[in-house]
């Protein structure tokens, strides 16, 4: 391809100093050069309301024409009581619908996730991978990125210091990359 591919990047966390954001942030600046990160903020989507899924929000409509653009899909996620945070599966469910006009057909996707804790939220991503069998996803398998006991990773302005983990992230993003190569180029 004789361009960079392109990645939307998407975190499940709205909070400021979210540790998620800060590692969709690092993934940004650690992008191979065969692919650039646009990173789309989930801020002002609605819940979703099935009566309204055929005069889409703005934001919604702006969200899907985002995906549809994007060559990749990168969702960086946190962890609530074991699962994808409600956020995220809010505008997943939006950017599906209505039926069968899916944004998500046919992407690339990989997936990261920060938490405090100790399992890095391998229990949410898991649940993440299992929606991508209805949206027709097509996720990267490995490495999988579970950044454990976050408040040791990232400094006080939100900058990863973590050696290991970015050398982590530079990998996701180049399987990610070569990835989508070979799905595209099978078309
Ligand atoms: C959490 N947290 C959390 N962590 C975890 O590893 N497993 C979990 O099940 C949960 N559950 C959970 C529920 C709710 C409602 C909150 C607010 C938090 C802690 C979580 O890892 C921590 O708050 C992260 O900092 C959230 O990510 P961001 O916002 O920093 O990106």
């Amino acid at each position: 391809m004789d361009r960079p591919i392109r990645i939307l990047g998407i975190a499940g966390s709205l909070r400021k100093d979210s540790y998620n954001k800060a590692l969709l942030r690092a993934a940004v600046q650690l992008a191979p050069k065969s692919a650039v990160i646009e990173t789309f903020d989930l801020e002002g989507i609605p819940p979703f309301n099935q009566d309204l899924e055929t005069q889409l929000p703005e934001k919604v409509k702006d969200f899907k024409a985002k995906i549809r653009a994007a060559d990749a899909i990168l969702i960086v996620t946190p962890e609530y009581n074991y699962s994808i945070p409600g956020v995220l599966k809010n505008a997943i469910d939006w950017a599906s619908r209505p039926y069968p006009d899916n944004a998500f057909d046919g992407k690339p996707v990989a997936v990261m996730g920060a938490s405090t804790s100790m399992l890095g939220t391998a229990r949410a991503q898991y649940h993440l991978r299992q929606c991508f069998v209805f949206l027709n996803m097509h996720p990267t398998n490995l490495p999988e990125v579970f950044i454990t006991f976050a408040r040791e990773k990232f400094d006080e302005n939100g900058e990863l210091k973590d050696e290991n983990t970015k050398k982590l992230i530079v990998k996701t993003l180049e399987n990610l990359t070569s990835w989508t190569l070979r799905l595209i180029k099978d078309e």
